[in-house]
């Protein structure tokens, strides 16, 4: 058990953050890595193994940092777009990283959840998902969500069809759909609202990540791409993060004091 490495990192220490608090969820796409390994003459495969350090670092870095869920972005619905080398590649290599790693985060106390869809999915990845979740159900240090096979629109068009039939067959009443009923039918139900989403590599989109429960998240696009992501990175969005202000719609009157118009 002693060769698992330590949260900390010696030399590193967590930043003083405020006045606001640290975000409880944290939502990442890591974005970036293709580009970072053909910017040096690499393949695009060799910049998703240099992601994985990336996640590691991150996660630890967001344990100490205090926050409590840590959802990141793996493999989307519409990643089944790329070439079948990349796919077959990105498939395998999510197995290869929770086995690689998920004894290391179980020691850390990190609960591993999946969200996604499971139709087109490998069955060797879902079981793979399933067996970390199993594992690491009883932690309660932070909640890492590898989305695989995750995308907003077909999740909410799933939950819809779910909702609607559970209506016809009068398990529902018409017109009694709340947020916590949609909630419930997501497959990403069990997360709480994104508080920072956070993308790396300049893009400056959603990309179809945690539409619902992102519609009042702290937008941080940070330039570096994800292998050269760590947990520094996290820290500035998150020292950023807690110097916002967050109005939800509501408005504070506060005229500064001897600045009178005439
Ligand atoms: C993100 O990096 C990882 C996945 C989508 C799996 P990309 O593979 O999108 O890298 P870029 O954006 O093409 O550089
Ligand atoms: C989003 O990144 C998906 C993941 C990081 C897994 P993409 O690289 O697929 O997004 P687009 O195509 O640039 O919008
Ligand atoms: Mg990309």
């Amino acid at each position: 058990m002693n060769d698992f490495q330590p949260v900390t990192k010696p030399g590193l220490k967590v930043p003083q953050f405020g006045p606001g608090p640290v975000p409880n969820h944290v939502a990442i796409v890591m974005d970036g890595n293709g580009r970072w390994a053909n910017a040096r003459g690499l393949t695009r495969v060799e910049g998703h193994k240099a992601g994985e350090v990336a996640l590691l670092d991150v996660v630890a870095g967001a344990i100490e940092a205090g926050v409590k869920y840590l959802t990141v972005f793996a493999f989307s619905t519409e990643n089944w777009k790329r070439s079948p080398e990349e796919v077959r590649f990105l498939m395998g290599y999510n197995i290869e990283v929770l086995r690689r790693r998920r004894d290391q985060l179980n020691h850390w106390g990190v609960r591993v959840r999946w969200a996604g869809r499971r139709p087109k999915l490998w069955g060797s990845v879902i079981r793979e998902l399933e067996s970390a979740e199993k594992l690491t159900a009883k932690n309660s240090t932070l909640t890492l969500t590898m989305c695989v096979n995750y995308g907003s629109r077909i999740e909410l068009l799933d939950a819809i069809n779910a909702i609607s039939k559970d209506v016809a067959d009068a398990k529902l009443k018409p017109g009694s759909i709340s947020e916590k009923t949609l909630g419930k039918y997501l497959n990403s139900g069990f997360l709480p609202d994104v508080d920072l989403f956070l993308r790396s590599s300049g893009e400056q989109r959603i990309s179809n990540f945690l539409l619902w429960q992102s519609a009042y998240a702290e937008l941080s696009f940070v330039d570096t791409p994800w292998p050269d992501f760590d947990r520094k990175e996290l820290w500035k969005s998150i020292l950023d993060f807690t110097t916002r202000s967050r109005r939800f719609g509501a408005a504070v009157d506060k005229p500064v004091k001897n600045k009178r118009a005439n």
